[in-house]
């Protein structure tokens, strides 16, 4: 919302334009946006319910450049101009990733109440008592046009205004959400535009993450994480504030920015901010202050740079962002994890500690867990959350439950989350982002610090989560003195750990070289074992999902009990065989994969192609050496550049891969 600025047509559709660009990884099927229109536009009607200019609504299927030619083609054919300077405009926007009904215009957002867009509302999340409250507003007459449960929120909204009208007295725009809201079961974010309100929004959440951005406050402001500057009152009179559900949409216009919580509703007038706390009695709901945060981050971090791809970019960058994770945590040989620091005692005398995630951060845990075991002596188990969901998995007060989340906004692990605070674990978390829902509810936990990422699939976060969790391994289990020398050499290790990632990334050109000779390939495997089985897994994840060939990573141990079968001369394995404490097993795998004839590509520590390939008749990648439960960082990254190069040799989209979505909202 632009309060008071004066700015043309374009630049707010620009802005608003530009904020779906940076969420598209979040969902990439359809995408819709609602500006004001003119008093004197041709989409003036006499018959409107309201006296001020209708909302004009774009909606499109695809992604945003779609939606971006057609609002341009739409604003000319309605002759909106564009130089048309607003004092005040409330725009929203929406991406979207279907849940409910096919991608199409109809059913993105913003969804309608119907006629004239009385109402007008994106969503984020999920209504989950849809379909009783859609029969009975079709008991009174609204037809539904979408197959979403999003619409059913805007025409709840007309029904409430409808009925309050017909009454006596008006009713506020907080009034009306607030009863909509009292209705909807499910978690969401929502922003509400209305003619009836104008220049006026309304966003409230529940689950969901809700951020609000605000320009423009003036005087300068700390640039240290969580550092309130100032409290945000009512008469404040900002003249930019943004709404949204991930930072990264609104970074390039300003730092400043609260985390909405649940139940609570932003109503911007007049430039003004109010945050009320919703109840479920129908109390006058109480006003709420809220300090505003700064973020750390830098626009570039968004941008591609000289890079074709963001997953290249966030490849190449994995020096930086393991140095940025690191940076501050490790003083004098000493691991220092402020976020955990209250909690040490209970996670140390803890019966076990139960590892969270989904997709690669289940890996990254699944490839920290040796390490985390061997210097806590506290069992670790591992659970994919959704598995750990159905299966009802035990779990007890005496247990420290790590989730390990990305984006920190992953249902499942949410959900997963919930379930582990009911049974009175301690809940940590591993984020890469602040404010999100993860950092918010846990008991405590770690920023990895990586950076935003952007490719869809995951790769500088992945590495980052894993040197966190070593780093928490270290914290743990720094009591002990029998470990002293093994966490010594590890601290060195992780000093040492960029510039060998460093190294390892030279085997660009050579990764691209393999992928070229794989690119017709219809299946990979990749064999690991030990601190490198979650490699094979993750390896394989990133062939999978970029480059859409099919991939498995396989626990080398379990080769001979069916895997076997499937070698022959032909279908390429990946064998993993650095050096570690299963460095002559998987020498004996290697002797058995060439007696069938199999066709290898063999992974090892430099100076040791001889060793795992004698008779020189396989392909050898030679990475560098470092600490064993560091060796998983360095191994996966000719992995992820084999992926990267398959996916554009092959003509796939990397950033966007078919059918995926950064970031998994809904279960
Ligand atoms: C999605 C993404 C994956 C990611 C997983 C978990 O499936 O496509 O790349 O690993 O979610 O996401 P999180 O944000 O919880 O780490």
């Amino acid at each position: 919302l632009n309060y008071n600025v004066g700015r043309e047509r374009r630049y707010i559709l620009e802005v608003l334009l530009n904020g779906l660009r940076r969420l598209e990884y979040r969902g990439y099927d359809s995408s819709g946006i609602a500006i004001d229109s003119d008093t004197s536009s041709v989409m003036q009607s006499k018959s409107k319910p309201y006296d001020t200019a209708p909302p004009v609504v774009f909606r499109q299927e695809g992604k945003i450049e779609s939606l971006v030619s057609s609002v341009y083609t739409e604003v000319d054919q309605l002759n909106l101009d564009l130089e048309k300077p607003f004092l005040v405009h409330a725009g929203i926007a929406h991406t979207r990733w279907a849940t409910h009904g096919v991608p199409a215009p109809r059913n993105s957002h913003p969804q309608s109440s119907g006629e004239f867009d009385e109402f007008l509302v994106v969503h984020n999340g999920i209504i989950t008592n849809y379909e009783v409250l859609k029969q009975t507003l079709v008991r009174h007459g609204f037809t539904f046009e979408s197959d979403t449960d999003t619409e059913v929120i805007p025409k709840l909204a007309k029904f409430v205004f409808d009925k309050a009208r017909d009454g006596e007295g008006g009713v506020t725009f907080s009034q009306v959400v607030m009863e909509v809201m009292r209705q909807l079961e499910g978690a969401y974010a929502l922003i509400f535009k209305s003619p009836h309100y104008p220049n006026e929004l309304i966003a409230c959440k529940r689950g969901s993450t809700l951020l609000l951005g605000v320009n423009e406050l003036g005087g300068e402001t700390s640039r240290h994480l969580f550092h309130d500057v100032k409290a945000l009152t009512a008469n404040d009179k900002p003249k930019e504030l943004f709404f949204s559900s991930d930072l990264c949409a609104i970074v390039e216009h300003t730092k400043n920015y609260a985390a909405i919580e649940d139940d609570e509703i932003v109503h911007i007038k007049d430039g003004s901010v109010s945050i009320l706390k919703f109840n479920y009695e129908k109390e006058k709901p109480a006003s709420v202050q809220r300090a505003l945060s700064v973020l750390e981050m830098e626009v570039e971090q968004i941008k591609k740079g000289d890079f074709d791809h963001f997953m290249k970019k966030e490849i190449h960058e994995q020096p930086d962002s393991l140095t940025t994770s690191m940076r501050g945590r490790l003083k004098d040989g000493v691991v220092g994890l402020g976020g955990l620091k209250d909690h040490m005692r209970t996670i140390r005398r803890s019966r076990r500690i139960i590892f969270i995630g989904c997709g690669t951060s289940y890996h990254a845990a699944l490839a920290a867990r040796p390490i985390m075991e061997e210097l806590t002596d506290i069992p670790v188990t591992m659970e994919i959350a959704s598995d750990m969901l159905d299966r009802k998995a035990l779990i007890f007060k005496e247990d420290t439950a790590v989730f390990v989340s990305q984006s920190g906004e992953t249902a499942d692990t949410l959900l997963a989350l919930e379930y582990a605070l009911q049974h009175g674990a301690l809940c940590v978390g591993v984020t890469n982002t602040v404010g999100s829902t993860l950092a918010r509810k846990t008991h405590c936990g770690v920023h990895i610090n990586a950076g935003c990422e952007i490719g869809v699939a995951s790769t500088k976060a992945y590495t980052c989560q894993i040197v966190v969790m070593v780093m928490m391994a270290l914290a743990i289990g720094s009591d002990k003195m029998s470990t002293l020398a093994q966490r010594e050499a590890i601290i060195a290790g992780l000093t040492k750990l960029p510039e060998k990632v460093h190294d390892v990334l030279k085997l660009d050109g050579e990764m691209k070289a393999l992928a070229q000779s794989l690119i017709d390939e219809q299946s990979l495997l990749m064999f690991g074992r030990g601190n490198n089985y979650a490699t094979a897994l993750e390896g394989a994840l990133k062939v999978k999902e970029v480059a859409l060939m099919h991939s498995e990573g396989m626990l080398a141990g379990e080769m001979k009990h069916g895997p076997l079968a499937l070698v022959d001369e032909y279908l390429p394995i990946i064998v993993i065989a650095t050096r570690d404490d299963s460095f002559s097993k998987q020498q004996s795998v290697i002797q058995q994969l060439h007696a069938r004839k199999g066709r290898l590509i063999v992974m090892c520590s430099e100076g040791d192609a001889s060793l795992v390939c004698p008779d020189g008749r396989s392909r050898v990648i030679e990475v560098p050496r470092v600490v064993d439960c560091l060796q998983p960082i360095i191994n996966i990254i000719p992995m992820q550049l084999l992926a990267y190069h398959l996916t554009v040799l092959r003509g796939y989209n990397v950033d966007q891969p078919r059918n995926l979505a950064k970031s998994v909202t809904t279960q």
